[in-house]
């Protein structure tokens, strides 16, 4: 894809690992002002300064709003203002659904739910005043579509992102503003949020291996899938694009696996 961001300013959460450092990578060799937000500020920094341009890091944690109404002081005074908003900032923990902690619940929704409910809000407010079409991506999951015996907390948070991100997109329209919000619903993606489940596997090679059993094109994701699928749905090609629920699952939840042992 040749989407030309030239001049165009983002914020991605998250920015400093996984999809989100893949998402803010390509967003900077695209043209784009980028802010690499995280709370891993050490990080995010390392990352501005290794896209060479002049995209900058900041400590930014999803959950708090008064980072929020920081960052986006931050875009405005330093760049002029926002055009493009990916909340890619998440957490996941497996429980035993009756033994499940509650700050385990809690976290989850704070960060993955509450903090892409702030984040649109805020972004709103200043891509109203853009001249430019201005995009909203939130990272949901496959288990934003459908549940998990030992993931109900990941999996409500998700669900939560999905219908956010629909009321959004229809708010945004509703009041005339050239403001598009779609969210972005991968299968699993090799990143570091794997490194938990990998511990208690032989290898990370046989939990990918496995994973990838459960996915009809035979692999799992790696984190270009999904950036270039972000992208997309920032570019001016999806114009029409609003409220969407972008599957990146290889086939995943298309339908019911073959029973060849029948
Ligand atoms: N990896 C997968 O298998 C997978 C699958 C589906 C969806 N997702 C979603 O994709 C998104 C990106 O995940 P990833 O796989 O790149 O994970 P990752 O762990 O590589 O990156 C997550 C980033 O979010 C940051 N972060 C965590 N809490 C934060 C907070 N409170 N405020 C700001 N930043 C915070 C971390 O520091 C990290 O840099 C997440 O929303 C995740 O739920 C991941």
């Amino acid at each position: 894809m040749t989407a030309n961001f030239s001049g165009k300013i983002a914020i991605v959460t998250g920015g400093a690992s996984g999809i989100g450092f893949e998402t803010a990578s390509q967003l900077a060799k695209a043209g784009c002002h980028v802010i690499v937000a995280d709370i891993n500020f050490d990080k995010a920094t390392k990352v501005a300064e290794a896209l060479h341009t002049d995209s900058i890091g900041f400590k930014l944690d999803v959950s708090s709003e008064e980072n929020w109404i920081d960052v986006m002081t931050c875009a405005k005074e330093t760049f002029g203002g926002l055009d493009i908003l990916v909340n890619c900032a998440g957490i996941g923990f497996a429980d035993n659904f009756e033994d499940m902690p509650l700050d385990h619940w809690n976290a989850m929704i704070s960060v993955n739910l509450t903090g892409t409910f702030l984040g649109c809000q805020k972004a709103i407010k200043l891509m109203k005043k853009s001249e430019k079409p201005c995009a909203i991506v939130n990272i949901s999951s496959i288990a934003g579509l459908v549940g998990g015996e030992d993931i109900a907390g990941y999996s409500a948070s998700k669900g939560g992102v999905t219908m956010l991100t629909k009321s959004v997109a229809l708010y945004c329209a509703g009041k005339g503003y050239d403001i598009r919000c779609n969210s972005i619903h991968p299968t699993y993606v090799d990143t570091e949020m794997l490194d938990p489940i990998a511990d208690s596997f032989d290898s990370r090679q046989v939990m990918l291996d496995g994973m990838a059993t459960q996915v009809p094109v035979g692999r799992v994701a790696v984190p270009s899938d999904i950036s270039s699928a972000i992208l997309f749905l920032c570019s001016s090609e999806a114009a029409m694009i609003t409220g969407h629920q972008m599957v990146i699952d290889g086939g995943q939840l298309v339908g019911i696996p073959a029973q060849h042992t029948i």
